[in-house]
């Protein structure tokens, strides 16, 4: 048996929509300061600000690769207004697996990439 969930496992070594977009309209990438894992969250909008297309790149460890994966599945096809609230918990469920509190973060990281993004992108 696996450390991780099927789920994890699976979108960690098959990582949906991994890459980068040519001309994204929001781009934004940090860190994890407890491990220094870097994710980069790239995406496209259709003219009524919806989320067309998500991508994203990174360092990252099991977890946070599943879960970049899985958000930027989820995400498509949203208002980007909508993406700055999408809720942490639908994120930890769609992985599918008890994450520790220890790894809360290696989850959560990518929403919280979107998040900062989607908020300077409102700002703008
Ligand atoms: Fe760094 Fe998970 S160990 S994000």
């Amino acid at each position: 048996m696996s450390v991780y969930g099927d789920t994890i496992q699976e979108h960690s070594r098959n990582p949906r929509n991994y890459g980068a977009l040519e001309d994204p309209d929001i781009r934004h990438e940090d860190v994890n300061p407890l491990c220094g894992d870097r994710v980069r969250i790239e995406l496209s909008l259709t003219s009524d600000d919806t989320i067309d297309v998500a991508r994203f790149q990174g360092d990252l460890c099991v977890i946070a690769k599943a879960a970049s994966s899985l958000l930027t599945e989820m995400i498509a096809g949203i208002p980007v207004s909508r993406a700055a609230e999408f809720p942490e918990q639908r994120l930890l469920d769609a992985l599918q697996a008890e994450i520790q509190p220890a790894r809360r973060r290696c989850a959560l990281l990518p929403l919280e990439v979107l998040r900062s993004g989607v908020s300077e992108w409102l700002r703008r």
